[in-house]
């Protein structure tokens, strides 16, 4: 009997740029159209704007629009308005998030309640909000209003969940789901599904589902960012979530493991008003002894897997497969 193949090595990462190279042209003109919507002529939302400007995201939400709209052939002319419309939502989220946070860092630079005040957090977010809901309005569809405000309406009962999970040594792994889809899964959902009413409407319920476990895996994989990266390397500061008593699935799911000694390491710090830097960097050895990382890595994985099946019905393509390429991105990425 003759040897079978070689085991198929597993490919690097896919890097970000290479998933957006089918949409590259589109993308770049995004942020004009960002800018243009929020244009505003009083002097606060100028500054607001302009520091905003300055802070680059990965542009990950309207890069997963516009591949599902390219994903059955020619898209129409709504997606780099849908996508500018869908990252402003994120942008907003992103914004309240950082106040409610007490982030004082995003894509290494500072938070608008570090740079100005909570105060102002609370209103240019809203200001983010209504502006990017107001142009959806004018783009008339109603399909479209539907999606993006199911997902708004969503995040913030996500975020309202959040506010359970601080303090909260209890919260368990199905609140952490709940969580989960309803801050980060239903816009990414809604980026993948409004795609598809730009373009590719025979696949909506795919896409949709597609977009929907994608974020779920993306969240997952923001939460082990949180245990396992660098403030350089992330451009958010790390240990963050223990910092601000906020449980996720590593700690959730390194709880049940720990011995007496090592739980009540981590009920110290959850009683410390404000956690010491050496109380942080304990309580994440203690989570990646018990297994919290690698069990959160699998769950992840195992999102991704269920979004690739999402596409199975969808026929081979230059976007597809950027969409697939994503996947492996999002568990992989280090920012
Ligand atoms: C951060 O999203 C908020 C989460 C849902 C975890 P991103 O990681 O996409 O942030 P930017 O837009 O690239 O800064
Ligand atoms: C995601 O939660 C926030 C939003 C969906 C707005 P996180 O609080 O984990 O996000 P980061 O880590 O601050 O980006
Ligand atoms: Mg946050
Ligand atoms: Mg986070």
């Amino acid at each position: 009997m003759t040897a079978g193949p070689p085991p198929v090595r597993m490919p690097l990462a896919p890097a970000l740029l290479d998933i957006q190279a089918p949409v590259r042209e589109r993308l770049a003109r995004v942020p004009e159209e960002m800018w243009r919507i929020v244009r505003a002529d009083a002097p606060i939302v100028e500054s607001v704007n302009a520091h905003l400007t300055g802070m680059k995201g990965k542009m990950f939400r309207p890069t997963v629009l516009l591949l599902a709209s390219q994903i059955a052939g020619t898209p129409d002319d709504r997606g780099i308005r849908l996508a500018a419309i869908t990252e402003l939502v994120h942008l907003a989220s992103v914004v309240h998030d950082d106040s409610v946070d007490h982030s004082p860092l995003r894509r290494g630079m500072p938070t608008i309640n570090a740079l100005f005040s909570h105060q102002v957090a609370v209103i240019a977010g809203d200001y983010l909000y209504s502006r990017a809901l107001a142009e959806l309005v004018a783009v008339g569809d109603f399909e479209l209003l539907r999606v993006m405000l199911g997902a708004s309406n969503d995040m913030t009962l996500g975020e309202l969940r959040q506010l359970a999970s601080y303090d909260a040594l209890q919260f368990t792994e199905a609140d952490y789901w709940l969580l989960v889809q309803a801050k980060t899964a239903s816009l990414l959902g809604a980026a993948a599904e409004a795609g598809a009413l730009c373009g590719a409407p025979r696949f909506r319920q795919q896409l949709a589902r597609f977009g929907h476990l994608l974020g779920m895996a993306f969240q997952v994989a923001d939460d082990l960012l949180d245990y396992t990266e660098t403030e350089s390397v992330t451009g958010k500061p790390s240990g963050n979530d223990l910092k601000e008593h906020k449980v996720t699935l590593p700690l959730i799911a390194s709880l049940p493991r720990m011995s007496r000694a090592q739980r009540a390491r981590v009920e110290a710090l959850f009683a410390a008003p404000i956690p010491t830097d050496a109380e942080i960097t304990d309580v994440v050895a203690i989570v990646h002894e018990c297994g919290g990382i690698d069990f959160a890595r699998r769950k992840g994985e195992e999102f991704a897997a269920d979004a690739e099946s999402a596409l199975v019905d969808v026929p081979a393509s230059e976007a597809r497969q950027s969409l697939i390429d994503a996947l492996g991105y999002v568990m992989d990425r280090r920012s």
